[in-house]
């Protein structure tokens, strides 16, 4: 296998007595293939919390060769836990040395692995060892002019009983000495063990140290049953910064239980997926693949596994599905505006990654060109662009369009603005009007139906007059900005009591046509409530 295409230049720099070193890694992550030939695989076993010694033996075949770089790697990972490298430094002599560089994955063993090369064979030193550190390791060694050799261990993390009981046959704990029995008498002991040590073989044995060789024993293998263990990985040969839409992905949920779990659930943003081959989510016994993902598909993973001792769900696993930026709002924006009218065109897209860039595009009766001249920007932020657009001619009305690119692609559907001549704003309709109590003072409800806003933003009003004296008495806005809804105090109208009343839309171009409630009369109980 070609393992020879890690290269390291070393640069070296003899300035006045001191020692420089610059080493450039151009293949920095090495690689593992399964086919390549291990020189041996050994078995490695530590207790939880101590300190495991992972051999690889770096001695090279001939004694003019040398070593030139370690890697660990875990699993079937591309990329290394941990590196060292030897680098031949000059000093200012001219004399070689040989310096050992080492770097270590935080996210993985991070500072409690050390590649200890005073012992034969050397070894990775791994501190304070944790139930995850189980599993199989693989060191590479590269030569200056050798082969490279590689070598396979694999570890296992043993969990010590914390605590040791022993009973009499009445339950009472046994400190130091049982008994005194009458000979014949057959007396029982047991013992009880705390820790989780499924199929070791527990041993009792009874001896008189008086007699050599006489003693019973008898031994059974423990069953220890347990919930699951249940750990969830993105697939190991896809890069979770790097998945966008389009792409196929699987997860892998890894179950240790005793007795056997029985299925596994899998949830994303808490529901639970269901097999959905027309849908592209393929279940297996131990893994969830996902075909064609689209955004829709990215947030949280759990897998869940079951059996008769409990159920556990996997710690979360996040997805990041990358996209190509796509229109916040679904509908056509409609913006109304007069000649000569500068206008902000506001152009909001949902992208990740969020660094967008924008095109703008103007439309006219089938004629497209791109937007400059009469517009100008009024920046890009991320994923807005804010174009401020003022109408010179008529020709200047149209759809105006707007695209984002981001690292992904080009957006597929456009944001679309259609810029119409802004007129006065159409009248309400259908007025109705009903009186209600509100906190015991009478009041006067009315709601209309809006009409078409002319393009731009629209407020709505109600006037009341007196029909004896034509006198106004109440000039009200709307209580909403939204809707033409009205309330009057009855007490603002008292003591006249015959009315009409007019509502109208108003807008920066001017008010519309107004519309008329005619002969509004108060009852006489009404007439006092203001006392
Ligand atoms: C499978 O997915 C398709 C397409 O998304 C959907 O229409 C259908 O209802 C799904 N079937 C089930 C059984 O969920
Ligand atoms: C331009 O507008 C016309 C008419 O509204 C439409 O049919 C056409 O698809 C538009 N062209 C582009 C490139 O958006
Ligand atoms: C006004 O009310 C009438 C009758 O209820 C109805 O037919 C009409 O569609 C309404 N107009 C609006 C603009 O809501
Ligand atoms: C009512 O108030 C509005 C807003 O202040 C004003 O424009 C309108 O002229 C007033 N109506 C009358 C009849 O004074």
């Amino acid at each position: 296998m070609a393992l020879g295409t890690l290269a390291e230049i070393a640069v070296r720099l003899v300035i006045s007595g001191y020692i420089f070193a610059v080493v450039v890694y151009v293949n920095a992550s090495g690689n593992w293939d399964k086919d390549d030939d291990l020189v041996s695989t050994s078995k490695v076993s530590a207790v939880l919390g101590r300190t495991a010694t992972l051999p690889c033996d770096i001695e090279p075949s001939t004694r003019e060769d040398r070593v030139y770089m370690v890697l660990w790697f875990r699993d079937y990972a591309v990329k290394p836990i941990y590196r060292q490298a030897y680098l031949t430094v000059f000093d200012v002599r001219g004399r070689a040395f040989n310096k050992a560089l080492n770097w270590s994955d935080s996210t993985a063993v991070g500072p409690r692995a050390y590649f200890v090369t005073v012992t034969k064979p050397a070894a990775l030193s791994l501190e304070a060892v944790q139930l995850d550190d189980e599993g199989v390791y693989r060191c590479r060694v590269d030569f200056k002019n050798s082969p490279t050799k590689n070598f396979q261990v694999n570890l296992t993390v043993i969990v010590p009983p914390h605590q040791l009981f022993i009973y009499d046959s009445s339950g009472v704990q046994v400190e130091s000495v049982a008994g005194p029995f009458r000979v014949g008498v057959e007396f029982g002991l047991s013992c009880e063990v705390r820790g989780d040590d499924h199929g070791k073989i527990l041993k009792c044995r009874g001896e008189n140290p008086a007699m050599t060789d006489a003693y019973l024993e008898d031994f059974f293998k423990l069953n220890v049953v347990f919930p699951p263990k249940v750990q969830l990985h993105l697939g190991s040969t896809l890069n979770a910064e790097n998945i966008k839409e389009g792409d196929d992905v699987y997860f892998e949920c890894k179950v240790r239980a005793n007795p056997e779990h029985h299925k596994i659930t899998w949830r994303h943003n808490g529901a639970v997926l269901t097999q959905n081959y027309s849908a592209g989510i393929i279940m297996s016994t131990q893994s969830l693949v996902l075909q064609g993902i689209g955004r829709d598909n990215a947030g949280n993973y759990t897998c869940l596994a079951s059996n008769d001792r409990g159920e556990t769900t996997s710690p979360i696993v996040n997805l990041r599905v990358q996209f190509a930026p796509v229109c916040t709002l679904k509908e056509v924006t409609i913006i109304g505006a007069s000649l000569e009218e500068s206008v902000k065109v506001r152009c909001e897209v949902d992208a990740d990654p969020s660094e967008v860039d924008f095109f703008w595009e103007f439309n006219n009766s089938g004629e497209n060109f791109e937007v400059t001249g009469q517009a100008r920007f009024d920046g890009n932020n991320g994923t807005m662009s804010e174009l401020v657009y003022t109408p010179q001619s008529e020709r200047d009305y149209g759809a105006l369009t707007c695209r984002g690119r981001n690292a992904i692609g080009k957006q597929e559907t456009p944001c679309i603005y259609q810029v119409i001549p802004a007129v006065k704003p159409n009248p309400l309709n259908n007025c109705t009007i009903k009186a209600s109590l509100n906190q015991s003072s009478e009041i006067l409800e009315v709601e209309c139906v809006p009409g078409y806003d002319g393009g731009l933003h629209q407020e709505f009003r109600l006037e009341a007059y007196e029909v004896l004296t034509g006198n106004l008495r109440v000039n009200a806005s709307s209580v909403s900005a939204d809707l033409p809804i009205f309330r009057i105090a009855v007490a603002d109208l008292l003591p006249a009591t015959h009315f009409y009343l007019v509502t109208y839309a108003v807008n920066a171009k001017g008010r519309s046509e107004v519309s008329l409630l005619e002969d509004i009369m108060l009852r006489d109980s009404e007439k006092h409530t203001g006392n």
